[in-house]
């Protein structure tokens, strides 16, 4: 294996950034942050100009505030402003789940899309700051939805389609939010998803809990067969063709609410991550011509689903507020074939790919026979979120899916941070398989020991970033004490990442994963706490606690290990049993991979789980257990090591 790749030189001629100037802009933003932000702030439209660029506290109460006194609409930057030069130019590839579906929308049409579709909204009631949910497919509605909401200042809280009715109606409570939009069903990889009947039992769940929906408004994307409410149930094609085509955008804010979105941390319930208006959009938009080196005309395809923040950025957002043409994807990556995102990229002529590890790891397993039957000509750089990416997939999917001539830009970002914070630029960085490499300008990353004490040089520690940056989550939704808490309190005046990191000898970045009770399982976000409250509200359960382990495919699979009601014997059955019950409780995404009847759990004397202990025999290495001298009952290990589920 290769240790650097240098900058290939068509990459290097082409692109926006070269070396230097990376050097020179990095340089400016950390010893001028204002004067480099006021300059960059500009890269979106203002009704009204800001004079105050940054306000931010890390410390005390935490305040973050960019360009506040500026006015603007997120809307009004993803379309009105592109009218003039390309109404013609197409916005959203829309690529459906069958590969004869798929659909092109262009500037004006979605124009007139998210008008009709904020004229319906407001003719229902929904006024700016209320809480709209969305629960949808890839469909370009889901596109259409966030937008119609910046439009008229609507906060969205968009629900990821895998989530249960238990985990949506979670957090139509929390945002107390009383306007639905879904689906009748999806379709992903042939199978459908009872989207609207979901739905129908969430809002059943959030009424029993204090909130009642007034509306759902129901796109037919597969004429499936669904309840309806006539009350409170919509049907989007009817209100659409009757809603005006025009819709003035409100005037926002830069600091007004633009979306809440729920994430999973090491404790208690997922948490609103709320992002706000104008530095959000600054910094969504300048990362992604920045980091994807994006020029006119390219066409831009990021694989992430728009439940999950990669989709918020970097499919809708970024490149919408940039004017580029954003391909959206409704199924998975092997269906029909494992060729299915290469056939994509020749049939749309894809010049920018953005995905997931895990999605690489499945098709490298496949063969490259699938990847080397497509002429993946057009494609010029690539990109990967979401989980460390181990060097033998990163050697592939350069290799094989790039042939040598695209740059990957392994960008590490998360929920909170709004945008990409540690990433390659295509043309300005030489690449380490398994780096994220530098830090994006005005970042600051930190890397600091148990203690708190900043760390020099080639070093390991705790990544925390000692700055704010515009795309920075402002708050957790309704629980700013927890906002302080689950960020600031680790480190003083520090943003703590939950993340561990390495820096080498060239000052380039290693994520080495989380350090808190949160995993990672194919790029998606779960507390092991939630899968273990999900565990026990199971009536043969007693205890259980859950830990990740390395997995080929998923990166980080799911460990269970579960104690059982006194005189309920572990069967085969009951396991499947339990595996179902997460999945209704969570959804499909938090399958338990691995569950382990275990009569004990290696508990200290004052009752805490160790976990450490549990984490190495899931691993199947328990020839370190380190010291087990705390242990109230060291018999406890014996057996949960005889009875491991995963050996090797
Ligand atoms: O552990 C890091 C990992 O994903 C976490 C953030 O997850 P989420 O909020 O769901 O956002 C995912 C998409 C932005 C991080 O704390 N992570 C994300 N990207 C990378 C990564 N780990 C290593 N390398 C990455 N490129």
């Amino acid at each position: 294996m290769t240790d650097v790749y240098k900058v290939p030189k068509g990459a290097k001629k082409r692109a926006h950034i070269d070396n230097d100037t990376y050097e020179k802009w990095y340089q400016e933003s950390i010893r001028n942050p204002d004067k480099f932000w006021k300059k960059h702030g500009k890269r979106i439209d203002w009704f009204k100009p800001y004079s105050k660029v940054r306000n931010a506290s890390f410390d005390g109460k935490v305040s973050i505030k960019w360009f506040e006194d500026g006015q603007t609409n997120v809307a009004y930057n993803c379309i009105d402003r592109h009218l003039k030069k390309r109404g013609d130019q197409v916005a959203i590839i829309w690529e459906g789940d069958n590969p004869y579906d798929d659909r092109k929308i262009t500037y004006n049409e979605l124009y007139e899309h998210v008008c009709r579709l904020s004229n319906v909204m407001k003719k229902n009631g929904v006024k700016k700051g209320d809480r709209v949910t969305i629960y949808m497919p890839m469909i370009p509605e889901a596109a259409y939805a966030m937008l119609a909401c910046a439009r008229i200042g609507a906060i969205h809280s968009i629900v990821f389609g895998g989530f249960s009715p238990d985990a949506l109606a979670g957090r139509i409570v929390d945002c107390e939010s009383t306007f639905v939009i879904t689906a009748d069903e999806g379709l992903r990889g042939g199978r459908k998803i009872p989207l609207k009947d979901n739905t129908d039992k969430a809002v059943d769940i959030a009424k029993r809990d204090g909130v009642i929906v007034s509306n759902v408004l129901v796109v037919r994307r597969t004429a499936g067969k669904v309840a309806w409410y006539d009350e409170r149930d919509i049907w989007y094609h009817e209100a659409m063709a009757e809603a005006k085509p025009d819709c003035p955008p409100a005037k926002m804010k830069a600091e007004d609410p633009l979306f809440l979105l729920y994430t999973s941390g090491s404790t208690g319930k997922p948490k609103g991550v709320l992002h706000t208006t104008g530095g959000y959009l600054v910094y969504a938009s300048m990362t992604h011509e920045y980091v994807f080196d994006y020029h006119e005309g390219d066409i831009y395809w990021c694989t992430a689903d728009v439940g999950w923040v990669t989709g918020h950025s970097y499919i809708v957002y970024g490149p919408l507020a940039n004017g580029a043409t954003t391909l959206m994807f409704e199924g998975v990556p092997n269906y029909p074939t494992p060729g299915r995102f290469w056939e994509v990229v020749d049939k749309h002529q894809v010049n920018i790919f953005y995905t997931a590890p895990t999605a690489i790891r499945a098709l490298m397993g496949a063969g490259n026979d699938h990847v080397t039957k497509s002429s993946r000509k057009s494609l010029r750089t690539l990109g990967s979120v979401g989980e460390p990416i181990n060097p033998e997939a990163w050697e592939w999917y350069y290799k094989v899916v790039g042939d040598k001539r695209c740059p990957i830009v392994d960008t590490w970002w998360q929920t909170e941070t709004g945008g990409i914070m540690i990433t390659p630029l295509p043309g300005a960085t030489d690449l380490k398989p398994g780096s994220a490499t530098r830090p994006f300008f005005g970042i600051e990353p930190q890397l600091v020991d148990a203690e708190g004490a900043v760390l020099e040089g080639a070093t390991e520690g705790n990544l925390c970033i000692s700055q704010s940056w515009p795309g920075q989550m402002r708050t957790v939704y309704g629980d700013h004490e927890r906002f302080v808490q689950t960020y600031f309190s680790a480190y003083k005046g520090k943003y703590f990442t939950g993340d561990g990191c390495r820096r080498d000898k060239d000052g380039y970045y290693w994520i080495t994963g989380r350090v808190d009770d949160v995993i990672n399982v194919s790029g998606h976000r779960m507390g092991t706490a939630e899968v273990e409250s999900a565990l026990v509200s199971h009536d043969a359960v007693s205890e259980a606690a859950v830990v990740g382990y390395p997995h080929d495919v998923k990166g980080q699979g799911i460990y269970c290990y579960v104690t059982l009601m006194e005189g309920v014997e572990g069967s085969e059955e009951l396991k499947k049993e339990l595996v179902k019950h997460v999945r209704g409780e969570i959804g499909p995404i938090a399958s338990p991979d691995k569950i382990q009847f275990s009569p004990g759990l290696p508990k200290t004397r004052s009752g805490k789980i160790m976990r450490r202990i549990l984490r190495k025999i899931a691993e199947d290495d328990f020839g370190s257990l380190g010291d087990t001298s705390t242990l109230a009952d060291p018999a406890v290990v014996d057996d949960l090591i005889e009875n491991r589920q995963n050996r090797k």
